[in-house]
């Protein structure tokens, strides 16, 4: 019983919590005045998510992990239902019965990916197993680079179109990251002769140079949104949101980099469920 699972559990859980409550707030916005039903399960998923994000800034470092484990697991039937949901709106939208809604479906489909990786998330903490660093630094990268690409698709399709220069530079991070999400598949594929320190110290430096560019102009654009200087329709919540995935994504490469350098404070500590 690990001192270190109940931290690692609280923080990923206060982290995508906050996630999900946001993503019902984005689908419920962009349903029809007259999907009351959508909109009532929208309604729901925010105020589940709402309680699990309070209930776990309650706890604390010293909850008994025994605690923490059926917490996750009441958290992990939640995540459930919420991708249960994202998919069948999935669903609705490419079966055009949801016509002149106002989420892209590949909107959705993101939303859904990020509940199917905090789900997967939760399994491994309570199970007490994580992946090989070799394994977890592709997939990882893997699995967010596709996520960054897609936010670089978003933000270029709901700036006004009038806003030339930024949709140009939005798409110059959507191919950017396009090719980052190539090469992480083509190292994927070489696995697991391409797992070699050199090879993936310099896969996570290159990233590392593009995450945080993005990051940065994620942050310029929400700043830009909250302030009205530029005409969108990205609500000012969207733009905070995807900014703070990238700086997640920013600190699971310097938890990676720490990880391969061996550097004292870095290595998490095995986790071991209760
Ligand atoms: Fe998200
Ligand atoms: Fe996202």
């Amino acid at each position: 019983m690990s001192n270190a699972f109940v931290e690692r559990s609280l923080e990923e859980v206060r982290f995508w919590s906050r996630i999900m409550k946001e993503h019902s707030l984005f689908l419920r916005l962009g349903f029809r005045c007259e999907d009351t039903q959508l909109i009532q399960e929208a309604n729901g998923f925010y105020a589940l998510f709402e309680q699990i994000e309070s209930k776990a800034n309650a706890y604390t470092p010293g909850t008994d992990p025994y605690t923490i484990k059926k917490f996750n697991e009441e958290v992990h039937l939640a995540v459930s239902h919420i991708w249960v949901f994202k998919r069948k709106v999935l669903g609705l939208i490419l079966t055009c019965q949801l016509p002149g809604a106002n989420n892209f479906p590949l909107l959705v489909d993101h939303v859904s990916r990020e509940a199917n990786y905090f789900r997967n998330r939760l399994e491994e903490l309570n199970m007490g197993r994580l992946e090989p660093l070799p394994d977890a630094i592709i997939d990882e990268n893997v699995f967010f680079l596709r996520i960054m690409a897609d936010h670089a698709k978003f933000i270029s399709h709901l700036l006004d179109p009038s806003e030339r220069k930024l949709v140009e530079q939005a798409n110059n991070f959507s191919q950017e990251f396009d090719t980052l999400l190539f090469q992480a598949k083509d190292l994927e594929s070489m696995r697991p002769q391409s797992q070699t320190l050199p090879l993936l110290d310099q896969f996570l430096d290159q990233n590392k140079v593009s995450v945080k560019s993005l990051r940065d102009f994620k942050k310029t654009a929400r700043d830009l949104i909250e302030a009205c200087r530029i005409k969108s329709i990205i609500h000012p919540l969207l733009a905070d949101h995807v900014f703070r995935e990238a700086e997640h994504f920013l600190f699971i490469i310097d938890m990676f980099e720490n990880s391969l350098t061996g550097a004292a404070t870095a290595k998490p500590a095995p986790l071991a469920g209760p």
